[in-house]
């Protein structure tokens, strides 16, 4: 079937269109109906089933025959280690940790954080609080003790999983001393902790309260999964909002089920027995869906890859590991092919290895720039595909439908609509905006399942932030455009978040931590363009009055309190001391217009500013880092 004859049957009928796609799943009770639209405009899918999330990941792939396919292979260039679990083996371990949970007091609906690495005992974990119907929240192995406090405190776990370590290039990140550090500033405590040790650093248990993974588990009956509500949330993963207080998405079971089935043959071609690898990392959303839970659905192969696209030796590791497991479909940020290309500009590395099992490339997670695009096509002789999504939609908000038919690629933009999303460019005033004119991106409600049905205890947050601006939409908050063949094309946040080697950052969760500094009277957090990052931070601090600190001394304590904080992914090492920051007559900091300058990008002096000659100020400060300001 053709793409346009495909989204035309799912506009005519969704409801049809979503029942088909049921049938991709085991079910313990079917769902009579796809939507339930009683509360709207907060909706839920599939509601009325009964499913259960290992099940159709693991246990129903043993029963079809392939127990002894590879389902995870972890390919660790950090401990020069590689190994396989099949489905069988997978199957087995789950249900023991699963067991164990259970045996300490786990059960359905409970929370349960992991804090792990790229290991598969971090899937393992995931799918262990599926078996049982608990609700996991993986928090990101970069994030400081503090963001993984804020976590405990809103999501309230029974338990904590995580590693003794992660292993970065060149150091080992001990993990345990920030989980003690986090229960002990939260104000939850867990009644347990499950710590998985690595050889490359044990760490100490506090006793009666962490377990060590393998004797947590010895003599403990496997447990069975158990059947959940199709409503029933699977997970919540925190993302940055414009707050430090992070948003927690929630994701409900049955639709997340279907839609990633969905998704894996008609956007990635992946099938039963291929092998698929996103090289991102189980803390993000990209992990959840697509090293995770989207191939192990469709009983394909997963990696778990624990290294950098540079650096773990060299720049042909991505390359390798594409070759030695013949990997069909590849996902990675557009970052990490700028960092190869960087270092190996000429492709060189890519011809040591066999790459005739690659048919695509998918990036996703910031813009990918027709340079990266026109590169790594030109590297590895197929279709690259750029696909735009969120951690609130799970899945590709517009995509290439590579499985259903190849549309003519346009760079720069991430083509069409995939079927469930009905995309709208409306202007200020919430009006649809004629085509080719940039506007916000809103999606008709709605949303198709797998998206989130709101945020975890905070229904008025998730109507403020995606609902009430726009009747009837949800607000993505990005904006962009879509061209006269219905391409869209994607262009800037409408917000203070921030994309920096494709992690999603909020600098306003920046700015609270730089005003807490007691030198700092008024700061500032804007993205600036990073050649290889995409974004980076750049903070402006207004030190108050009367301060002897040294402005320098001031800027290396903020950088070393945003990084003990958010932690080192935040990638803020940039700051400058200034006198006075612009703002409208009303207050309000003139972030947009800061970040073009910095940019050397051409800006309309706003007409509400307050003072124009702080801009002059902030262009001398930006002129004397080094920024390309224009005149
Ligand atoms: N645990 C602890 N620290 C971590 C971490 C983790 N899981 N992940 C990253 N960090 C640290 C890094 O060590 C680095 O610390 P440093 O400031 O001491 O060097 C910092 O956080 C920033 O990390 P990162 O953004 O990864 O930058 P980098 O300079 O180490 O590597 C790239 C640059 C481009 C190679 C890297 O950003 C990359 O691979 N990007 C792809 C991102 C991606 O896949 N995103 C997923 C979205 S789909
Ligand atoms: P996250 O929730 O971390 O996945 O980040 C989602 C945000 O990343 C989106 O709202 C966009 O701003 C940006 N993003 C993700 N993918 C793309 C893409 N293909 N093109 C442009 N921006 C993207």
């Amino acid at each position: 079937m053709r793409y346009a004859e495909l989204y035309a049957g799912w506009k005519a009928d969704p409801e049809a269109f979503w029942m088909q796609a049921a049938g991709a799943i085991d079910w313990v009770t079917p769902p009579s109906k796809a939507l339930s639209d009683a509360q709207a405009p907060i909706y839920e899918w599939f509601a009325d089933a009964e499913v259960n999330t290992c099940w159709n990941c693991v246990d129903r792939h043993v029963e079809a025959g392939r127990g002894d396919q590879v389902a995870i292979i972890h390919d660790s260039p950090v401990t020069r280690a590689t190994k396989g679990i099949t489905y069988a083996e997978l199957q087995a371990r789950v249900a023991s940790l699963a067991g164990a949970l259970r045996a300490k007091g786990v059960e359905k609906g409970d929370r349960v954080i992991i804090y792990m690495p790229m290991i598969p005992e971090a899937l393992e974990a995931m799918l262990a609080c599926a078996r049982l119907g608990a609700i996991h929240s993986v928090v990101f192995g970069g994030f400081a003790a503090h963001e993984l406090a804020v976590r405990i405190d809103d999501c309230t776990p029974k338990a904590i999983i995580a590693a003794s370590c992660g292993i970065e290039p060149g150091r080992i990140v001990p993990y345990k001393p920030l989980i003690d550090a986090a229960i002990e500033a939260a104000a939850h405590k867990p009644d347990f902790c499950v710590i998985f040790q690595r050889e490359q650093q044990v760490a100490r248990l506090v006793p009666g309260r962490d377990h060590a993974w393998h004797s947590f588990q010895y003599g403990v009956a496997p447990a069975d999964c158990v059947p959940v509500a199709g409503n029933h949330p699977a997970y919540i993963l925190y993302t940055s909002g414009t707050t430090g207080q992070p948003k927690g998405v929630v994701r409900h079971t049955a639709g997340h089920l279907v839609a990633l089935a969905w998704t894996m043959p008609n956007i990635y071609r992946i099938n039963a027995g291929d092998v698929f690898w996103a090289a991102s990392d189980v803390g993000w959303v990209v992990g959840h869906s697509y090293i995770c839970y989207g191939p192990l659905i469709a009983g394909a192969t997963t990696i778990v890859f624990e290294g950098k696209p540079v650096g773990t030796p060299d720049a042909g590791t991505f390359w390798r590991v594409i070759q030695n497991h013949k990997v069909k479909s590849f996902f990675t940020a557009p970052t990490a092919i700028r960092a190869i290309k960087r270092e190996d500009p000429a492709g060189i590395l890519s011809r040591d290895y066999n790459l005739r099992s690659l048919t695509a490339l998918y990036l996703a997670g910031e813009r990918a720039d027709p340079d990266t695009i026109t590169w790594a096509r030109q590297i590895l002789d197929v279709p690259v595909v750029d696909h735009w999504w969120q951690t609130e939609t799970g899945w590709a908000i517009a995509a290439n439908p590579m499985g259903i038919e190849p549309l003519p690629v346009k760079l720069g933009s991430p083509t069409v609509a995939m079927p469930g999303y009905d995309i709208a460019v409306l202007d200020e005033g919430g009006h649809p905006v004629a085509r080719g004119e940039l506007g916000a991106i809103a999606i008709r409600l709605p949303l198709p399942p797998g998206t989130l049905p709101g945020l975890w205890n905070a229904e008025a947050r998730y109507r403020k932030s995606y609902l009430e601006r726009f009747p009837g939409y949800y607000e993505t908050g990005d904006a962009g455009y879509v061209d006269e063949d219905g391409y869209l094309y994607i262009m800037a946040r409408t917000d203070d978040v921030i994309n920096v080697a494709g992690h999603r950052l909020s600098t306003g969760a920046m700015e609270e931590v730089l005003s807490g500094h007691p030198d700092v009277a008024e700061c500032a957090v804007i993205g600036v363009s990073d050649a290889l990052k995409g974004q980076l931070p750049l903070g402006f601090l207004c030190l108050k009055k009367g301060i002897n600190t040294p402005p320098d001394q001031v800027v290396r304590d903020c950088v070393k309190r945003v990084r003990d904080q958010i932690g080192p992914v935040a990638a803020f090492k940039l700051a400058v001391v200034v006198d006075r920051l612009p703002k409208t007559r009303s207050g309000k900091i003139l972030r947009a217009t800061m970040a073009k300058i910095a940019d050397g990008q051409p800006f309309k002096m706003p007409a509400t500013i307050d003072d124009p000659a702080i801009l002059d100020e902030i262009a001398a400060a930006l002129k004397g880092m080094g920024y390309p300001v224009a005149a």
